[in-house]
């Protein structure tokens, strides 16, 4: 519509302002789409002058990495280095079972990771006599309102303590979306182009699939569980229900098994719970009422095509007492 293409040129404009003609700036993509937007509007302003950073931690969801690294890239034009820290994650996520300690462990690693990406980064950007100084950030509106931000604080210097870097980098930090309210980022985003996936994408926790396996984290379950979750995604997006939907996790409970009996035999497999709720800001929330024969699709084909898996089960709690995400 003609207002969201106002918003989107209006923001581009002050980006183009606030950096300037030869300053750089640099963004870290998420896969969900706050960043992705903020990050189409800074490189329709400023170009190449935008370099984005994508930590691959393989803790997102099937084909998610490739909507960055492949869809968004082709969408925007965006100069983007990607880092496979998969390994990293799993190794520093070994043998932890505690949902805090694995929020912690994968905050912190996401941190050291994005800051060992922004020094090459910068450092190769230094190399070619640019001068770096601004950080890109997918703020909206309610996070400022929240954190009792007003004029001013947008300003803020001194990015982390990061060795490598000259000492008097300073940053700015770049926030497009401050004034925006997620539906309109949304539009925003589709105004620029970016893959409809992205856009519409369902809330999904920044610890991703990692806070969905009850137990430990590893590489096979994370694939198990990614399998089940395509499917179950497929089946909410063929019945036409992602937008009645709020979110709905798919959780392994990994260190579960069960008797069933699949194909020729008996087996001694895992379950997954499907977590569909309705909400309207994720404070509370409601157990979605899914029509039967969706429900029926999932658990038929996740129990067909997902051979480690053998039970399907409903979590029919609301929050509270239960949480949206199982950790
Ligand atoms: P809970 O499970 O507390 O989740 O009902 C409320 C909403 O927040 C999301 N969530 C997170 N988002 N980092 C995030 O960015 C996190 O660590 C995190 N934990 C939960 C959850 O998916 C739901 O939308």
């Amino acid at each position: 519509t003609w207002t969201m293409l106002n918003i989107a040129e209006e923001q581009i404009e002050r980006v183009r302002e606030q950096i300037g003609d030869s300053g750089l700036a640099i963004c870290g993509l998420s896969g969900g789409v706050d960043s992705a937007v903020a990050a189409a509007i800074v490189q329709r302003a400023i170009g190449d002058r935008l370099h984005c950073v994508f930590v691959d931690h393989g803790l997102l969801r099937e084909g998610e990495a490739e909507q960055v690294e492949r869809d968004f890239v082709a969408a925007t034009g965006v100069n983007l280095h990607v880092f496979d820290a998969r390994e990293t994650f799993l190794a520093a996520l070994a043998g932890v079972t505690d949902p805090e300690e694995k929020r912690k462990i994968i905050g912190r690693e996401f941190i050291r990771a994005f800051e060992a990406a922004e020094v090459q980064v910068l450092g190769e950007a230094a190399e070619h006599g640019d001068k770096v100084g601004f950080l890109v950030q997918g703020t909206l509106y309610p996070d400022v309102v929240e954190s009792g931000g007003g004029a001013g604080t947008s300003n803020i210097k001194s990015h982390h303590n990061v060795g490598g870097l000259p000492e008097d980098l300073e940053f700015a930090l770049v926030e497009p979306l401050r004034t925006l309210f997620k539906d309109e980022v949304r539009l925003v985003g589709e105004q620029l182009g970016l893959p409809a996936e992205m856009v519409w994408r369902q809330p999904f926790p920044g610890p991703g699939l990692g806070i969905r396996i009850i137990g430990e984290v590893t590489a096979d379950r994370l694939d198990i569980l990614r399998r089940a979750d395509a499917i179950a995604r497929q089946e909410l997006t063929r019945a036409g229900l992602d937008r009645d939907i709020w979110q709905m996790p798919v959780v392994l409970l990994a260190d579960v098994r069960s008797v069933g009996v699949q194909g020729d035999g008996r087996t001694y497999g895992h379950p997954v719970v499907i977590r569909p709720v309705t909400s309207e800001d994720a404070m509370t929330a409601d157990w979605a009422r899914l029509p039967y024969e969706v429900m029926e699709r999932i658990s038929t084909r996740i129990t067909n095509e997902v051979e480690e898996i053998n039970r399907v089960t409903l979590d029919i709690t609301s929050k509270p007492p239960g949480t949206i995400e199982w950790e």
